[in-house]
């Protein structure tokens, strides 16, 4: 895996280079790459002044951060033990099976990262599984295949809007031509009204001319 030195350091810039807030620049780097590789633990140490044994004791103790290479997707099967009387042991094995790893392993695919839990603090929606941080509530072996495929057939690239560039010359003509007014139909309608008293009145003279002539 490359590791960009850059993007290391401009964690670390953005936590001001303090030593208090390495848990949010380990946070950081695993968010960036997913794990904690040990070329960015280097960087963090020399730029900390921290000995590299400190910075390998913060990341081990919690569990949240991994030293070793994790999935796209991360699978988490609760088998706590509402979970497991209502038969998280079986989803677990549906997924061991489809997966072809054991809880704790990645895919050689480096697809999906199967991990287990104790307790999710949800019990009510037993037996559940976690998926990229999405609870699937009330867990079937059935239900399994189709949530690894949705994942699988998951694209991770984000959708960028295509502008079209416009040319100096379309910009001008864009500026000297005006928008063309929206066509209204009670306009239409009010030029009608002012066309007809117009008519009515150019009548009206044109009678007491004659009038008056005739006198
Ligand atoms: S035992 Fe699974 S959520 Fe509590």
């Amino acid at each position: 895996m490359k590791i960009n030195e850059k993007t290391v350091k401009n964690i670390l810039k953005q936590n001001n280079h303090d030593k208090s807030n390495l848990l949010a620049i380990l946070n950081d780097i695993q968010a960036e790459y997913n794990w904690l590789p040990p070329q960015t633990l280097k960087i963090v140490a020399e730029a900390l002044g921290m000995p590299l044994i400190d910075i390998y004791g913060v990341a081990s103790f919690y569990h949240a951060f991994s030293l070793t290479p994790r999935g796209k997707h991360v699978v988490t099967c609760c088998q706590g033990t509402a979970c497991h009387v209502r038969g998280a042991p079986f989803v677990l094995k549906r997924l061991q099976d489809q997966l072809g790893v054991d809880p704790g392993c990645t895919t050689k695919d480096e697809q999906f990262t199967l991990e287990t839990v104790n307790c999710l603090g949800a019990c009510a929606l037993a037996p559940i599984i976690v998926i990229d941080g999405h609870y699937y509530g009330q867990a079937t072996v059935q239900k399994v295949d189709g949530m690894l495929i949705q994942y699988s057939q998951k694209k991770t690239t984000k959708k960028t809007k295509s502008k079209k560039k416009r040319s100096p010359k379309t910009k001008r003509r864009a500026k000297k031509t005006p928008a063309k007014k929206a066509k209204n139909p009670t306009r239409k309608l009010l030029r009608k009204k002012v066309k007809k008293k117009v008519k009515k009145k150019s009548s009206r003279k044109k009678t007491i001319r004659r009038r008056s002539k005739k006198k």
